[in-house]
C-alpha cells in the first residue's frame, strides 16, 4: 500500500529551523511520506540553501519561486501556485504542515483549508496582541484553519482555548526550533571559533544584533535611534551584525550604511549561516535583537537578550530571566543592555518541553490524526 504523503511547507529563514526537525522525525518513523515544498519567499543563497546545507536537508521536492512582493502580491502568488502544485498530483496529500508566521504559512494554509486537506499548524497559539505586525494576522488566521495546533509554550494554549478552539485540536509538544539547535550546538562550537577568529573578536566579549521587522527598519527616525544605540554600545562592548537584506536595503537608502561600516568595533557582515550564527550566539555576552526565534534561541543557549520592541509573542522567555523587552530608544535599549549584561547564565532558565523532543511528539500525534481522517489502522 502507498504511504500517505505529508507535504511540509517552507518559505522564509527561521521556517528552515522550525521544519527539519518535523521533515526527519516524520522519515525516520516511515509510515507516511513526507514531501518539502519551497514557495520561494526567501531566495538568497544566505537567506535559503546554506541552510539546506547546514541542517543536512533534502532539496525541496518542489520550489513555487515566490519571491519578493507586498504582501498581497506575495501571499496571493504563493496561494496560486500551491493550489496548482496540489492540483498537480494524482491524488490530494494526507496533510500539510505549515510552520511559523509568515506569508507562506497563511497563504498554504488557506488553500490546504479550502481543498479540505488535514491542516496542521507548528508554533501555533503565540500572540503579540500587535495587530500592525504583519505576522500576528498571519498567526491568528492560520490557528483558525488548523485542524491541529502544535503549540511551543503555555501561554499559546491559553490564546487558542480563548480564541474558541477545541482542547482536542491543540496539543503542547515544545518548540522545534529549540530541537533543532540542540541537535547541532556542539557542531556550531567549531562554526563560532572561526567566525570569531574572522571578525576579530574574542569569547564572551561581543554583542551580536539583528534587526528587520519593519516597525524598526522602514523608517528613517527609528532606525537611526537604534543605530544610534549600537554605536554607543560598541565603545563598550564590540559589536557583530549580521545585516537581513531588509535592513541593508533601508540602511543604504536612509544614508546610514556608510557611517556604520567606519564603524571599527561594529562588524556589519551579511546575513551568517545556521550553524556560524549559532556558534555566535552560543559565545556572545549580550544579543541585541527584533527577531522572534532569536529570542528563544538565546534563553536555552543562557545568552541575555535585549528584546527591541514594546511587545512579545513569546512570553515564556521573559518568564525565564534571558529575556528583556525595551522599544526602540537609544536610553531604553542601553538601559536594558546594561541590565543584561550583568545576568548570571544559572539564573535564565529553559521553558518546559524544549527538550529537543518536540517533533517527535508531532510526527506521532499527527500520524494518528492522518489515521483516523483514513480510516486506516495504521500506514503502512
Ligand atoms: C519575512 C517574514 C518575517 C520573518 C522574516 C525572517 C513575512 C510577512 N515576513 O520578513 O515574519 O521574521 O522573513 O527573516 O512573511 N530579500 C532579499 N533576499 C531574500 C529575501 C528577501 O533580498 O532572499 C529582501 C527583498 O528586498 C524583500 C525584503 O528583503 O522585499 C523583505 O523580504 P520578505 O520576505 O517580504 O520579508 P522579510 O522582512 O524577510
Ligand atoms: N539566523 C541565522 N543567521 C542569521 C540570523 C538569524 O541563521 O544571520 C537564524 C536564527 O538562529 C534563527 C532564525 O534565523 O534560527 C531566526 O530567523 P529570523 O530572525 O530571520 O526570523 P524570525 O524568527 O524573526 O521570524
Amino acid at each position: 500500500m502507498t504511504k500517505p504523503r505529508v507535504i511540509v511547507v517552507v518559505g522564509a529563514r527561521p521556517n528552515f529551523m522550525k521544519a527539519a526537525p518535523v521533515l526527519r522525525a516524520l522519515e525516520k518513523r516511515g509510515r507516511v511520506e513526507p514531501i518539502l515544498l519551497h514557495t520561494g519567499q526567501h531566495y538568497d543563497e544566505r537567506m535559503s540553501d546554506l541552510f539546506f546545507r547546514d541542517l543536512g536537508m533534502p532539496k525541496p521536492a518542489v520550489n513555487l519561486e515566490v519571491g519578493s512582493g507586498s504582501h498581497a502580491q506575495q501571499t496571493a502568488e504563493v496561494m496560486v501556485r500551491f493550489e496548482a502544485a496540489l492540483a498537480r498530483e494524482a491524488t490530494p496529500p494526507a496533510a500539510v504542515v505549515v510552520v511559523g508566521d509568515v506569508n507562506s504559512t497563511i497563504a498554504c494554509a488557506l488553500v490546504a483549508a479550502k481543498a479540505g486537506i488535514l491542516l496542521a499548524h507548528v508554533e501555533s497559539g503565540l500572540r503579540s496582541f500587535d495587530r500592525a505586525m504583519p505576522e500576528e494576522l498571519n498567526r491568528i488566521c492560520t490557528d483558525q484553519l488548523a485542524d491541529v495546533c502544535y503549540v511551543t509554550e503555555a501561554s499559546g494554549m491559553q490564546h487558542l482555548a480563548h480564541e474558541g478552539k477545541r482542547k482536542d485540536d491543540c496539543e503542547l509538544v515544545g518548540n522545534t526550533m529549540i530541537d533543532t539547535l540542540l541537535e547541532h550546538r556542539v557542531r556550531a562550537r567549531a562554526h563560532g571559533d572561526a567566525r570569531r577568529a574572522e571578525f576579530g573578536v574574542a569569547d564572551a566579549a561581543y554583542a551580536i544584533v539583528t534587526l528587520h521587522r519593519p516597525s524598526n527598519v522602514d523608517a528613517k527616525a527609528p532606525l537611526s535611534e537604534i543605530v544610534g544605540a549600537i554605536s554607543t554600545l560598541a565603545r563598550r562592548l564590540p559589536v557583530v551584525w549580521p545585516i537581513h537584506p531588509r535592513t541593508r536595503a533601508r540602511l543604504a537608502e536612509f544614508g546610514l550604511l556608510d557611517a556604520l561600516e567606519r564603524e571599527v568595533r561594529i562588524k556589519l557582515v551579511p546575513p551568517q549561516g545556521y550553524l556560524d550564527f549559532l556558534g555566535l550566539v552560543d559565545q556572545a555576552a549580550l544579543v541585541l535583537t527584533d527577531s522572534g526565534g532569536v529570542q528563544e534561541e538565546t534563553t536555552v543557549l543562557k545568552v541575555p537578550c535585549v528584546t527591541l520592541r514594546e511587545n512579545t509573542e513569546r512570553p515564556s522567555t521573559l518568564e525565564m530571566g534571558g529575556n528583556v523587552l525595551c522599544g526602540g530608544s537609544r536610553p531604553a535599549i542601553l538601559a536594558a543592555a546594561e541590565k543584561m549584561l550583568a545576568v548570571e547564565k544559572s539564573a535564565i532558565g529553559t521553558p518546559p518541553a524544549w527538550d529537543g523532543r518536540a517533533a517527535d511528539r508531532i510526527a506521532e500525534d499527527l500520524e494518528r490524526r492522518i489515521d483516523a481522517r483514513t480510516g486506516r489502522g495504521g500506514a503502512s
